[in-house]
């Protein structure tokens, strides 16, 4: 049954044990568990991500059609209980639900807003895996001009669509456990009109395949990712393909309308992963690149392996912002928003670094430029912890590239490089919290270095301390 109203989710579905229950012994008291959370536990995104289970892999088997603008398919999503589970949540927004099952078995379902709550046919006992399909479709519906975000999400293009979705537009295209705290990999295998082309994260598992009027792309992305980065941007495009000098892997892509922005999207693209690789540590994921659309974001987004730029020919700076994310961000990811300056504040300091290593302004003299400025918005606003009503403001970016200097002037040149590749090494892959990287900054640097933090991310005043 097709289940669109917005009911309570009735937690009572799954409190009766099936007959076929697993032995008492396997499950802890022997009872049929609990509900799984509707949310992650992110206090200021409290129904963002679901609790209760771990996903390690989605499997999106979709066909979107531009001149109807529907999205449709079935989504597996594998993943491991972490608790008993009567029932579970996924995060979706829109579509209508067709069918769900649970390693196999029919399940029941309802929609709660953005909740999709599935009661499997069996409860799940901690420490499972089991696998979850849904079979959905419709129009998909973006986050639209939410107040500081603008569009987010899976948004409709003329040619068909630009997929970008921080920080929690996932749900607008699958169901997923939306938060970043729970990374995983994921399969593409997508299908579109003939002539456009499909582009998302990691690299193509065979060549696109045309029967008919119809074209298959086939992506993997192989390195756990963050649901806001999965995309699978598409329409009229032009792609280059090859290595950087290092030898990634290059994919980058335009928009007929930016076309003659394709080759210095490859170079710059190529040559800033190789850099950030020198910098940074080890490039994290198998393949780079970029991609150029028409439609007019208002910003770019790091989605990993492919920075997408929205409607604007991105300059070196921001390309190198978006390169050093795939370090900050998307290999170290958040585990909860307030954290965001971990992503933006590293980012905007690799813009720095960037300028210096180029001829332009030097790490140090973009800090005192700031620094002396009248910059009381920023100064109100503690990076450390980001808003939920204004989680990209500036502070986040600058005033935690700035935090960043003032630690490099405390530990030294080397401590502070040191760190930043320990950082990326410790966490590859995985999640970290702004503590985490205060107690490895005073264990590599070897000083202390709490007044620094405490002045510069906590205090919603101008800091004093600039070293
Ligand atoms: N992480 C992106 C960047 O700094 C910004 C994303 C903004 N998202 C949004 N919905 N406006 O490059
Ligand atoms: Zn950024």
């Amino acid at each position: 049954a097709v289940v669109m109203a917005t009911g309570a989710c009735s937690a009572s579905n799954g409190a009766t044990a099936p007959s076929g229950a697993p032995a008492a012994t396997e499950r802890s008291g022997g009872s049929a568990g609990t509900p799984g959370a509707a949310g992650i536990g992110d206090p200021d995104f409290p129904r963002d991500g679901n609790g209760g289970y771990d996903v390690a892999h989605y499997g999106l088997r979709l066909g979107y059609d531009p001149s109807s603008r529907t999205l449709d398919g079935t989504a597996t999503v594998k993943a491991a209980a972490t608790q008993d589970l009567s029932l579970f949540h996924l995060d979706l927004h829109g579509f209508t639900v067709r069918a769900v099952t649970v390693d196999g078995a029919a399940a029941t379902f309802t929609r709660d807003g953005d909740e999709l709550v599935v009661t499997p046919a069996e409860p799940i006992a901690k420490g499972t895996s089991f696998t979850v399909a849904v079979e959905y479709g419709g129009k998909p519906d973006p986050v639209r001009n939410s107040s500081n975000l603008g569009t987010y999400g899976f948004i409709p293009t003329k040619d068909g669509a630009f997929v970008t979705a921080e920080p929690n537009g996932a749900k607008t295209w699958f169901p997923c456990n939306d938060h970043p705290a729970d990374k995983a990999t994921f399969d593409f295998d997508v299908t579109v009109p003939a002539g456009l082309t499909v582009i998302a994260n990691g690299e193509m598992t065979r060549p696109p395949a045309t029967s008919g009027d119809k074209s298959t792309f086939t992506w993997r992305e192989s390195h756990p990712m963050t649901t806001y980065l999965a995309t699978i941007t598409l329409g009229k495009f032009q792609v280059r393909t090859g290595k950087s000098t290092r030898g990634i892997p290059v994919y980058a892509a335009t928009d007929p309308a930016y076309s003659h922005q394709l080759d210095s999207l490859f170079a710059t693209s190529a040559k800033v992963t190789d850099y950030w690789s020198t910098v940074f540590g080890p490039y994290p994921f198998s393949s780079t690149g970029g991609v150029i659309d028409d439609f007019s974001a208002g910003y770019a987004l790091e989605n990993q392996t492919k920075p997408m730029y929205g409607g604007f020919a991105p300059d070196q700076s921001i390309i190198a912002h978006e390169l050093a994310h795939q370090w900050f961000g998307d290999s170290v990811s958040i585990t909860r928003w307030k954290d965001l300056w971990l992503n933006e504040g590293f980012a905007t300091y690799a813009e720095w670094l960037w300028a210096e290593r180029n001829g332009g302004a030097s790490a140090d003299q973009t800090f005192e430029g700031y620094n002396g400025a009248d910059r009381s918005e920023m100064w109100g606003y503690p990076p450390g912890e980001a808003r939920r009503d204004d989680l990209f403001h500036n502070s986040v970016y600058t005033r935690g590239a700035m935090t960043l200097h003032v630690l490099r002037r405390r530990i030294g040149d080397d401590k502070f490089f040191e760190l930043l590749r320990t950082w990326t090494r410790t966490y590859a892959h995985s999640n970290a919290t702004t503590p985490q990287f205060i107690a490895m900054a005073e264990k590599v640097g070897g000083k202390p270095v709490k007044d620094l933090f405490d002045a510069w991310l906590f205090s919603p005043t101008h800091p004093t301390i600039v070293r």
